[in-house]
């Protein structure tokens, strides 16, 4: 287990004899921070139930929480679950990219502490070259969390990633932004029909275009949640968040949308799209928060973002970081 302040953090550059010691660090047990194309990961492998056990230490995460397994290609992932026609479909036409498959774990390939217990495996092939480069250096599946302490903001740049975790990881590859800025989104192809647990970096209208019907709510009918991660109040800024805003008060920042100017004087002012693109909003949406944070504002008050394609992720993870706490 790691003693969770005396690591020195490695700072690997996103080159060839970089991804060979991140490796090497990954088949000795070690944690490594990586670049995905949707915010970095927190990697360990995946079968070594010590390494998992440092992602869960050092991230403070709780155990019930199971963790996403990052492979190099289709094949590696059918050899850890059982692929239905809706998760081929699926596999087909997203991957590598934004997307988590939850299918029925094979019974190889991924510990039990990543997978918290379940039967089911959450399953992934990143789409970013360091990611692919690193799985097929390393050779087997990687665990992979978002790598910030577990409850708030995911990182988008590898100083999140030290600002959350330094001290407490062995590396972090050192690969500029994470250019989706929202997490995968996560389909559990289980038994009774494709379930969407987490909007995410490829929008519903996407997957339901592909699978040809609509996704079905995350919670079964026991109540039990699906996805663990899912809890309200993740995500979350230091500041309170107050969504939907159209006017700033007294010690608040303005995170605005489309250029929106809201009436009042912020404490500081970032836009998540001037132009009101979507996909800039959700690369730009946890960096921004974190800037907002680190002017010290009472709270910070953001526009209203439209509901459709990214915008369901964006206004998700908003909520979150909007929940009392
Ligand atoms: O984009 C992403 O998905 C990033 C990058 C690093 O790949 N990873 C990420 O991991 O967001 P994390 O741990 O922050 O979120 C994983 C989510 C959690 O909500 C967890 O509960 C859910 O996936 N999950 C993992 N395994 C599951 C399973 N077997 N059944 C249901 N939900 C699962
Ligand atoms: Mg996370």
């Amino acid at each position: 287990m790691n003693d969770l302040t005396s690591i020195p953090t490695e700072r690997l550059a996103a080159d060839a004899p970089g991804i060979a010691r991140a490796a090497a660090l990954l088949r000795d047990g070690k944690l490594v921070a990586f670049p995905t194309e949707t915010v970095y990961g927190l990697g360990a492998d995946a079968d070594d139930a010590r390494a998992v056990a440092g992602i869960y230490a050092a991230k403070e995460r709780p155990r019930f929480n199971p963790l996403i397994a990052h492979v190099a290609d289709r094949a590696a992932a059918e050899r850890i679950g059982m692929f239905d026609a809706d998760a081929s479909r699926l596999a087909d036409a997203f991957w590598p990219g934004p997307l988590t498959l939850v299918v029925p774990y094979r019974g190889t390939g991924v510990s039990d502490l990543a997978r918290a217990g379940n039967d089911s495996v959450a399953l992934r092939v990143p789409s970013h070259p360091v990611a692919q480069a690193l799985l097929a250096a390393f050779g087997g599946a990687l665990a992979a969390p978002s790598a910030n302490r577990s409850g708030r903001v995911s990182p988008t740049l590898p100083e999140h990633v030290l600002a959350d975790l330094d001290g407490r990881i062995h590396a972090v590859i050192e690969a500029g932004p994470a250019d989706v800025g929202v997490e995968s989104t996560i389909v559990a192809c289980l038994d009774g029909g494709p379930r969407l647990l987490r909007p995410g970096g490829v929008p519903r209208e996407a997957i339901e275009a592909c699978l040809g019907r609509a996704l079905m709510a995350a919670e079964p009918a026991d109540g039990a949640p699906l996805a663990p991660g899912m809890l309200a109040s993740h995500y979350a800024p230091r500041a309170a968040v107050r969504l939907d805003a159209v006017d700033v008060r007294p010690g608040e920042a303005w995170l605005g949308f489309g250029g929106l100017q809201a009436s009042g004087m912020p404490v500081a002012a970032l836009d998540l799209s001037r132009a009101g693109d979507l996909a800039e909003a959700a690369a730009n949406l946890f960096g921004h928060l974190r800037r907002l944070d680190a002017s010290g504002a009472t709270s910070i008050a953001v526009a209203p973002v439209p509901h459709e394609g990214l915008g369901e992720a964006i206004n998700d993870r908003l909520t979150r970081a909007a929940a009392a706490r």
